[in-house]
């Protein structure tokens, strides 16, 4: 295989930025009034505008080629139909199978997985349907009221931020807590509030082996049976979701109440799972499916649409050109609409944590840039903190902003003072204001010509800030399913561009074994020599604050 940096379409692209850098998008605009009707494309409820970008129909036929001979289509095929993509764990790669509802089977391994993900469904509309009816009671007979979901990253992320999305769609027989980190306030905080009669916990963790979700659990456990739960009660106020029934059971977990999942379905890709059981709880289970279909649509989407208006190709390939050409070290993402507040730091998880990689799939180190940092918050509140860098800043800043056209039970100057903001900030990114401008808007401030001058060139933005608009009418279930997957699909597509393996994260696993060596040191279970003179330092430090006294 031609390394990317080798392909033809590189070549080209690299002459390409050469020959527009020092073009402005303003005057693109300007000379071609059809420019945003050109550059837009819409699929499963979601409008994206992205002729706010620093591209013109040559860069963007380059950059489609690029992917086209980088294999895009080849693995996407390769990853629907079940190979094993992920060579370093030699697992196939099929989030895509967990919302599969066109009846086709799914094979792994000569197997058709389609059966067993579909009972898993059921299980998970069988068991919302027991507790949201009052029908799966308690050791005292209560109705379950309150929802404890334990997990940390894929295992927590994915549940918490749909669940916080769809707020609008809450099924208000539960309420749904969610607990990942290990610091203790978090998990004591959470239990403090609820009572343990009326209590379930939901503990997910696909390896069953993350020492967070864990210790939440064995605390939560320890709080049910100080509480006055017997072990023979734990049957009905904990159930697991995991790839790991062994361990499961060996917890302590019965059997029955164990909701499976499957080595082929990566953390960062599972709310479609079992994992996704705290969203039907907190949500109902049609709202849970309502958010598969919609994720399905855009599988559909993904698959079939030609490159120029597949939306998760056009936002990938998009990314790629400020990535390797711009030296863009980062992207930002601007949801305006504060229950879609999460979505930056699951998209982090689901980018980073997929190309955040240094290696290719054949092993080589890389010569070129990958995956970028993801970051974000809500808008308009980054327009208040961060946006200055953006607009004024020395780098190049790719943002996404995002907003449903209508929202429940709002008042309409709200929505329309958020919207004018969200359009006004990518107009404003886009445009800049030049010195000239800024100058002559300083005819009246009553300042020499020095300082007229001086305070112009500061308030001056270059602008030529690239940025997408996505717009959906409003956040629905179908919609979010929608978004969520073109995203994974936009990581996958850079991922095979870039040629690494989106779907290991071995980069994690120093971290854990190193934590766990230093637990020990802190335990005073071993000896701190092993580490690191800091290390030690930090220990004997942390040792004597906690010291007995
Ligand atoms: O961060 C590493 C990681 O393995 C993630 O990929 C995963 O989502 C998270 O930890 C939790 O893993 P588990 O679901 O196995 O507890």
């Amino acid at each position: 295989m031609t390394d990317l940096t080798h392909q033809p379409a590189w070549a080209k692209l690299q002459a390409l930025a050469s020959e527009i850098k020092d073009a402005h998008m303003r005057d693109w605009f300007a000379a071609d009034p059809s420019r945003a009707e050109k550059m837009q494309a819409e699929a499963c409820g979601l409008f994206v505008d992205y002729s706010k970008n620093r591209v013109n129909d040559e860069v963007m036929a380059a950059l489609f080629d690029l992917a086209k001979a980088q294999g895009v289509e080849h693995h996407r095929e390769a990853m629907f139909g079940g190979k094993a993509i992920n060579t370093t764990e030699n697992r196939a790669v099929l989030h895509t199978a967990l919302r599969n509802f066109s009846g086709e089977p799914v094979m792994v391994d000569g197997e058709d997985v389609m059966p067993e993900v579909l009972a898993t469904l059921e299980k998970i509309k069988a068991f919302t349907a027991s507790v949201h009816s009052g029908e799966h009671k308690g050791y005292t007979g209560k109705a379950v009221k309150q929802i404890v979901a334990i997990g940390i990253g894929g295992s927590f992320l994915g549940p918490k931020i749909m669940t916080e999305a769809l707020k609008p769609h809450t099924h208000h027989a539960v309420k749904v807590h969610f607990v990942a980190n290990v610091d203790g306030c978090h998990i004591h905080d959470v239990l403090a509030s609820v009572d343990h009669e009326e209590t379930l916990v939901v503990m997910s963790s696909k390896s069953f082996s993350t020492q967070e979700t864990l210790q939440n659990t064995l605390t939560a456990k320890a709080w049910f049976l100080g509480q006055g739960g017997k072990q023979e009660d734990i049957a009905k106020h904990f159930v697991a979701v995991s790839s790991n029934v062994k361990a499961a059971t060996e917890f302590g977990i019965a059997e029955e109440n164990i909701f499976p999942m499957w080595d082929w379905v990566g953390g960062r890709y599972s709310l479609w799972s079992a994992i996704g059981l705290p969203i039907s709880l907190a949500l109902g289970f049609d709202n849970f499916k309502g958010l598969l279909e919609g994720a399905h649509d855009m599988d559909k989407h993904f698959r079939d649409a030609p490159f120029e208006s597949n939306l998760p190709v056009i936002l990938a390939v998009l990314g790629v050109w400020y990535r390797n050409f711009f030296d863009a070290q980062s992207h930002v993402m601007l949801p305006y609409y504060h229950y879609l507040r999460g979505l930056p730091a699951y998209v982090q998880q689901l980018d980073m944590e997929s190309n955040g990689k240094q290696v290719t799939q054949n092993g080589d180190v890389v010569d070129w840039q990958t995956g970028p940092i993801i970051w974000g918050s809500e808008g308009t509140n980054g327009q208040h903190s961060f946006h200055q860098l953006i607009h004024q800043g020395t780098s190049v800043i790719p943002a996404d902003f995002m907003l449903p056209l209508n929202v429940p039970n709002q008042n309409d100057t709200h929505h329309a003072m958020l919207a004018s903001n969200c359009f006004g900030q990518t107009q404003a990114l886009m445009q800049g204001k030049t010195f000239d401008e800024c100058y002559a808007d300083l005819s009246d401030k009553g300042l020499d010509e020095d300082a007229r001058n001086a305070l112009a060139q500061h308030k001056t933005m270059p602008g030529n800030k690239p940025s997408n608009t996505i717009l959906f009418d409003s956040l629905t279930p179908q919609t979010l399913g929608a978004l969520v997957a073109m995203y994974e699909h936009k990581v996958f597509v850079q991922g095979v561009i870039w040629q690494v393996n989106s779907f290991d994260q071995w980069g994690v696993e120093l971290g854990k074994v190193l934590g766990n060596q230093v637990l020990d040191g802190i335990q005073g279970k071993a000896e701190s020599e092993s580490f690191d003179a800091s290390t030690q330092h930090l220990i004997r430090r942390f040792r004597n604050a906690n010291a007995p006294s």
